[in-house]
């Protein structure tokens, strides 16, 4: 969505026109801001807005970052070594096949540095993260809009909507916020109608939540040869790891190369590096976080249809609900009582508000507030 360019004064008027028309990302509320707004001390307020994953951090995450306190003065060549490895490891795929990042975020603002020249298209959903039109923005690039069809990416608009300057197919899957997936057959459709030069990504970041067994792995088809796949995964979500601000991309040998050449060389920090590793490393961890997600998944589902909402079937850490009421005005209404969520309208969505699945108290008592709320 364009927003009116005012006439840039002064020296604004350097700035370049893309980037004046981009939207400003508009994050989950902010609970500092909500406590101080409500008079509701900050440690009582509950923040199931941001998707992050409130299941307590591994204690060997948190050990392997004290570890590296001694040694902050040094750069952390050897431990980016070590993760891009490990990283690897875990997916099957030779180190030369992995692009570690601050954030998966920043490797999304990066793709169109590498693939977008001005006037070059993209093609994404409006009903998607956000991400992908600012940093499609940044680039010039042309967007062409294709909207999720039952809150789903319809795959054969995609393939209608391409052309010879189509750079990036934007993909999320799950996708935020609608919790819904790509499927292998869908994915093989669309690489098999897809230019060589189109690079598509997929974006990841809530993938270790999913048990579709028709979930597309993307790693799959780029071991296939469809060496225009791009497979971006967070440590955000499922590790619980979204302040360590740690994230990668999986991809084609030359892809790699090329982000990593227009990467910062220590854009990641010694205390990522360990953490991502020692998370790695435990698999317990992660099965106990993942299988409280899904028992939350299953619960906030279960309880909101309950009350006579349509809740979309999700694949992430979060669920997209059909309030039939004003979900801002209930968003506004939650925050009133300490509970923030997101409005959805952003998105498209009026009726809607997404919530992040929380821990089982947490869980319970958002449910409380909001029956509270909706009897008053
Ligand atoms: C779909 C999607 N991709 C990427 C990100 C950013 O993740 P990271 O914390 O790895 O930068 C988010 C964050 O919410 C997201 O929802």
């Amino acid at each position: 969505m364009k927003r009116p360019v005012a006439t840039a004064q002064g020296h604004e008027a350097a700035f370049r026109s893309c980037i004046a028309e981009i939207r400003d990302y508009e994050p989950g509320a902010d609970a500092q801001q909500v406590a101080e707004a409500t008079g509701i001390p900050f440690g009582d307020i509950l923040k199931l807005a941001s998707n992050e994953n409130d299941f307590p951090i591994s204690a060997a995450v948190t050990a392997a970052i004290t570890r590296q306190f001694p040694l902050l003065h040094s750069y952390p060549w050897e431990d980016y070594g070590r993760l891009k490895a490990a990283v690897a490891a875990a997916h099957g795929v030779p180190d030369a096949q992995v692009v570690l990042s601050a954030g998966s975020a920043q490797l999304v603002l990066n793709l169109p540095l590498l693939y977008t020249d001005p006037g070059d298209e993209v093609i994404l959903a409006p009903q998607s993260y956000a991400l992908y039109e600012a940093a499609s923005q940044v680039m010039g690039a042309r967007l062409r809009h294709v909207p999720l069809a039952g809150y789903r990416f319809d795959i054969p608009a995609i393939i209608a909507a391409l052309s010879a300057r189509t750079k990036i197919v934007w993909l999320c899957s799950p996708n935020n916020p609608t919790g819904t997936i790509v499927t292998s057959a869908e994915l093989q459709l669309l690489l098999d109608a897809a230019p060589e030069t189109t690079a598509v990504v997929v974006d990841q970041a809530y993938s270790e939540f999913v048990d579709d067994p028709d979930y597309a792995d993307p790693l799959a088809f780029l071991a296939a040869g469809h060496s225009n796949v791009i497979a971006l995964r967070s440590f955000s979500k499922a590790y619980a790891l979204a302040g360590i601000r740690l994230g990668y991309a999986v991809a084609d040998p030359a892809v790699c190369r090329m982000l990593d050449r227009i990467s910062e060389p220590f854009l990641l920090s010694r205390t990522a590096c360990a953490a991502g590793l020692a998370a790695l490393a435990d698999d317990d961890w992660l099965a106990a976080s993942t299988r409280a997600v899904h028992e939350g998944r299953e619960q906030l589902s279960r309880e909101l249809t309950a009350l006579g909402w349509d809740v979309v079937p999700s694949q992430g850490n979060f669920v997209l609900a059909d309030t039939h009421g004003d979900g801002r005005e209930l968003f506004r209404r939650l925050l009133e009582r300490g509970v923030i969520v997101r409005p959805a309208d952003g998105w498209g969505y009026p009726a809607h508000i997404r919530v992040s699945v929380g821990t089982p108290e947490e869980n319970r008592r958002f449910l409380a507030v909001l029956r509270d709320c909706l009897r008053s």
